[in-house]
């Protein structure tokens, strides 16, 4: 039987997933089914029962599902510990079920691709939620020298800094009390989605200075337009979405895929 994968999310008509990892699968000649499961709200365990009883050895999960995979996983990785939040389960060889996240570890990546500073950078991330919370680790890890966690709700940025005080430079802060300038700004709140753009201050970013926003859509996002308005660069989140599911294909199959031409593809597709 061909070992299935999908993601599960609500609602979940638009992932690409299905698509990243059928190219992922041509391109490496991995023989697996990926499909796009919309679980009930109320009921992400059962989906997933159901799903493995069907010959499903593993998947990606996104909104709003990443806090019940992680309570559903019998073993944790530490990064998802960290991240609170699970984004990949596999059922291992002993039958247990695994919980891993690698949403951090793609937006590194995808930093790296685009040459934005990490070492001794400091950094800027926008929002204090699950989406910020995952990548908060892995960028310490990557060697940054300051991360300034800002929130609209004050009291979120100080309380998710607190969480990582001993892994690093790390404070929180609501907008009116960020002060720059600073080589990367990452948008992990969800505002660009209603087409809000966080209240920043002017001379956010230094000369050479990337803005991120995890958010991607055809046309840059207001985020993105602002920062490009202020003299920096401009990157948005599609890259993070191929990377994330890269890692999670090499988690399941061992097998790590080239995300360069899915790149050009998902891009030329949007
Ligand atoms: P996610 O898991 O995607 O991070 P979330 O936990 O709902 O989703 O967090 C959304 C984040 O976007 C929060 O930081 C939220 O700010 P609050 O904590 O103050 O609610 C932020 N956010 C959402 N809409 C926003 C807006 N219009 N302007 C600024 N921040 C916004």
């Amino acid at each position: 039987m061909t070992d299935r994968y999908a993601v599960f999310g609500h609602p979940i008509g638009h992932s690409k997933s299905p698509r990243i990892h059928a190219a992922f699968a041509e391109q490496t000649g991995e023989a697996i089914a990926y499909t796009a499961i919309e679980a009930p709200v109320a009921d992400f365990a059962g989906a997933w029962r159901a799903f493995v009883a069907a010959g499903g050895r593993g998947a990606n999960v996104t909104v709003p599902f990443k806090q019940e995979a992680f309570a559903l996983a019998e073993v944790l990785s530490p990064r998802a510990r960290l991240a609170g939040a699970v984004n990949t389960l596999m059922l291992g060889r002993d039958g247990k079920l695994y919980g891993d996240t690698t949403d951090g570890v793609g937006l590194v990546r995808d930093l790296e691709a685009h040459a934005a500073p990490l070492a001794g950078a400091r950094v800027l991330l926008l929002g204090a939620g699950g989406a910020s919370r995952g990548v908060i680790e892995p960028l310490l890890e990557a060697g940054v020298a300051s991360l300034t966690v800002a929130n609209r709700t004050v009291a979120k940025a100080e309380a998710l800094a607190a969480l990582f005080a001993d892994k690093g430079e790390v404070s929180g802060c609501g907008f009116d009390d960020v002060a720059g300038p600073f080589d990367l700004v990452i948008n992990a709140t969800s505002a660009s989605l209603a087409g809000d753009l966080p209240p920043l201050p002017a001379a956010l970013f230094t000369a050479e200075g990337l803005a991120y926003d995890m958010m991607y859509a055809a046309e840059p996002t207001v985020f993105l337009r602002w920062a490009a308005e202020q003299g920096a660069r401009s990157v948005d989140g599609l890259g993070m979405l191929i990377e994330q599911a890269a890692e999670s294909f090499w988690l399941w199959r061992q097998v790590r895929p080239d995300t360069v031409p899915l790149r050009e593809l998902l891009r030329s597709e949007l």
